[in-house]
């Protein structure tokens, strides 16, 4: 098994990230090991419930916990004000009191909103991640970040509230669509860019997604490792955190544009990394030769790295500029000033123009 502990000063907090193929097979012993309580709800989705419900239900039972299955429509639009008030409801029906816990099991979706529920039930009870995307593996299980979307945008209503435990069985992969296995990729291949450029070499030789699957336990160890050191960094997301923004100010953009239906957040990511990158290097700030390189790896992944029709980004440079993060027409992007080396570059909402010509092309 692979062991991460993730520590923070203040609030003083500290908790294990636990990666281990098979590892869902052991819920029941883990949970147990960091409550006396007896009483667990596990949030879910209906695609992950009907994969792992049954097992995770009945590895807590034979613990003895008395177990409420709390299963949410899959999707972004469950991450809403009205889906928590019925998970709300549904913690009191069961009877969750503050010394219980709740299990988040399923993509960052349901991290997202079970965390959010966690943090503000009752003010605050345990819980635990077991993030089962590549995605939420990877990424949004690790860092504390909880919340929900407004109609006015995502993410807009959350809290800083991070898990007792993580647990990540690299296995529960297998049932994950491709498409969803290459989402994950984005932000795997993300990692490899803004801090290890070995770590980007070895994701450009695995070919296949049976391959990632023969190293993934490593691969996933690697992201939450990269992860973790930037997060106690800077939790509150102020300073080096935001190297993990690599791409996703225009990959928001893309999101919104499309409506969050068309191209989901890692396929996004994908293409703001690529044509951030070509805008950068074209500026003189970023490695000759590192775009091809970059699209290169992302197309081995089944990622696009631009978009299909490129006369969108005319329309979607507003998007761009109404980015949360950009303050007075000042705005951080993350750059790669080589592969493995990403810095925090302050520009001003015309970085993206030449996006306007039709593209990436000058
Ligand atoms: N909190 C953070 O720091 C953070 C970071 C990144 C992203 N996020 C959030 O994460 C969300 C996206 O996460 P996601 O891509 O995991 O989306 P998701 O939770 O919608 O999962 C993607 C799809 O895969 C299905 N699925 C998940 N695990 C499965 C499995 N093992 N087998 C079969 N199907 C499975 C889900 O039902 C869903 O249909 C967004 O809301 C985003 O805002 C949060
Ligand atoms: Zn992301």
């Amino acid at each position: 098994m692979n062991e991460i502990r993730v520590t923070l000063p203040q609030p003083s907090v500290s908790y294990p990230i636990k990666i281990q193929k098979g590892l869902l097979e052991h819920v029941g012993k883990e949970v147990s090991e960091m409550t006396t309580s007896r009483r667990v709800a596990v949030i879910t989705d209906k695609n992950v419930d009907l994969h792992y419900g049954d097992q995770v239900k009945r590895k807590l039972t034979d613990e003895g916990f008395v177990v409420s299955m709390i299963v949410l429509e899959p999707g972004e639009q469950t991450k809403t004000f009205s889906v928590m008030s019925t998970v709300y409801s549904q913690l009191i029906e069961a009877g969750l009191t503050r010394s219980d816990v709740i299990v988040a099991l399923g993509g960052g979706v349901v991290g997202d909103i079970a965390g959010f529920a966690a943090a503000s039930y009752l003010r605050g009870v345990s819980f635990v991640q077991i993030p089962t995307s590549l995605l939420a593996q990877v990424d949004s299980s690790v860092g504390g970040k909880v919340g929900v979307d407004l109609p006015e945008g995502k993410n807009l209503v959350g809290a800083f509230y991070h898990p007792d435990k993580v647990l990540i069985d690299p296995l529960v992969l297998d049932t994950l669509t491709d498409h969803y296995f290459a989402d994950g990729m984005a932000e795997v291949i993300k990692y490899g860019c803004i801090q290890d450029s070995s770590f980007f070499m070895k994701l450009a030789e695995l070919k296949t997604r049976q391959a990632v699957m023969t190293e993934i336990e490593s691969i996933v160890s690697r992201c939450c490792e990269i992860k973790r050191k930037l997060v106690q960094q800077d939790e509150k997301d102020k300073g080096m955190r935001m190297l993990l923004n690599f791409g996703h100010t225009l990959g928001h953009a893309i999101e919104a544009f499309y409506h969050y239906e068309s191209i989901t957040h890692g396929h996004a990511v994908a293409i703001g990394m690529a044509t951030l990158t070509e805008i950068s290097e074209r500026q003189g700030l970023t490695e000759a030769g590192t775009t091809k390189e970059l699209r290169r790896v992302l197309k081995t992944h089944q990622l696009p790295a631009e978009l299909a029709d490129l006369t969108d980004y005319d329309a979607i440079l507003p998007y761009v500029k109404n980015d949360k993060k950009q303050l007075k027409n000042k705005l951080h992007v993350v750059l790669l000033e080589k592969m493995g080396n990403a810095v925090i570059h302050q520009t001003d909402g015309d970085f993206f123009e030449s996006l306007t010509l039709g593209g990436q092309k000058p």
